[in-house]
């Protein structure tokens, strides 16, 4: 029995692994710790940049140099945790992330 168990742990373990993107690994990692979500972010976004590639690329730009001005979140947000650290991944990681960002949260295509 423990022999089955274990086989099943070493199958299992690397597959989890996988599904940690870098989407995952990078943004929701830093993003836990802070009240407010990733989605709600994502649908201030939405609102306010409306098309796919508009949403993209004002993402692209805040994340690669944020900025007090042309950030969306709240005074409070940001008085408390300072704005989001520049980040520190390439910008092929940094399209993947958004990618995956927005694949997870798009509501096209949801709404029927
Ligand atoms: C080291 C911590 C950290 C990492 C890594 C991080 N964020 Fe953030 N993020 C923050 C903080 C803190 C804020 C709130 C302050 C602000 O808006 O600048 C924020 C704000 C945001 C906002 C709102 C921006 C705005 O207009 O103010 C979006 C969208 C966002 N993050 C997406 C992402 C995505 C996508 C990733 C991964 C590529 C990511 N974040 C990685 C800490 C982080």
């Amino acid at each position: 029995m423990g022999r089955l168990t274990v086989t099943i742990l070493l199958i299992t373990i690397p597959l989890f692994s996988a599904d940690v993107n870098i989407y995952e690994r990078n943004c929701v990692k830093c993003h836990e710790k802070l009240p407010v979500s990733l989605d709600k972010f994502f649908f201030n976004y939405l609102l306010k940049y409306s098309s796919e590639r508009q949403v993209k690329q004002a993402l692209r730009k805040y994340l690669k140099h944020p900025k007090r001005k042309s950030s969306l979140a709240t005074e409070e947000i940001i008085l408390r945790y300072g704005l989001m650290p520049k980040s520190t991944l390439s910008d092929a990681e940094l399209r993947e992330a958004i990618e995956i960002y927005w694949e997870k949260y798009k509501v096209f295509g949801k709404i029927e």
